[in-house]
């Protein structure tokens, strides 16, 4: 058994006014199996001042969707770690395949907002995997490592252990097709070996590797059952206290 604490976060995306938030984040809260589950949700910039104080005093962890890399200045519509900070934020998710491939999101940008992450105190969240076209030509480790690669680029042994890998196939996010837990497992172990050759080997051990894509209450167990899928992060399921929960169950 892996001494990795399981972590499931729940990535709220585009939904939710502020009310649904503080209530969701609410029940969430009054269902939490145990500590021995590391939760983290993620709502829109706009609930999360909110959200804090919903789930202030549990140990559930507060994350951004994304974030800019410099701390201040003429950045029109962006948000700094610094401001995730003082919003109380613990966490932020970075190049999130819908960032990449809709709002032009760069392996350059994600290495960026990774620094700006880990020089502010915030566990980043760092999303990677392929898109089906890339999975039928054969190339789902190319992509994938090339992806984890750039992001890590320059990253210390000492800041590994802090960062939090999210295996998400494109193919698999908001589709129901779920990958298959020995597909996540082949893809998330090839990354924590690449992580131990280019970076450190003891490090790449304590990094969490989470899978996302269509993960629901009947798949989820079976999928942190395999030894290098160290928990979830969730989309769709996690918008319901219930399916959500059950989800956090199926780490135990
Ligand atoms: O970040 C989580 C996500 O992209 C997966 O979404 O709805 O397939 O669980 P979903």
């Amino acid at each position: 058994m892996s001494a990795r604490k399981k972590l499931v976060a729940g990535n709220w995306k585009l939904h939710h006014d502020r009310a649904a938030s503080v209530e969701l984040a609410k029940a969430i809260a009054a269902g939490l199996p145990s500590s021995q589950v590391e939760v983290v949700i993620a709502p829109v910039f706009t609930s999360l001042d909110v959200v804090r104080g919903a789930i202030a005093g549990t140990s559930i962890g507060l994350s951004a969707q994304d974030l800019h890399w410099d701390d201040s200045g003429a950045f029109t519509g962006e948000v700094s770690a610094p401001l995730l900070k003082d919003v109380g934020c613990t966490h932020v998710i970075i190049g999130h395949s819908e960032r990449r491939q809709l709002f032009g999101e760069t392996d350059d940008r994600v290495s960026k907002k990774l620094g700006a992450a880990l020089k502010h105190g915030l566990v980043p969240i760092v999303c990677v995997g392929e898109t089906l076209e890339e999975r039928e030509a054969g190339r789902t480790l190319e992509v994938v490592l090339g992806q984890i690669d750039a992001a890590l680029a320059g990253i210390t042994k000492d800041a590994l252990a802090g960062i939090v890998i999210a295996y998400e196939p494109v193919w698999a996010i908001g589709t129901g097709k779920v990958a298959k837990s020995s597909d996540a497992q082949e893809v998330q172990a090839a990354i924590r070996k690449r992580m131990s050759e280019r970076i450190d080997a003891g490090a790449a051990q304590k990094t969490r590797i989470l899978y996302g894509g269509s993960v629901k209450p009947d798949n989820a167990a079976e999928l942190m059952a395999q030894p290098d899928v160290d928990g979830a992060l969730v989309g769709g399921a996690s918008l319901k206290a219930a399916s959500f929960l059950a989800i956090v169950k199926g780490a135990l």
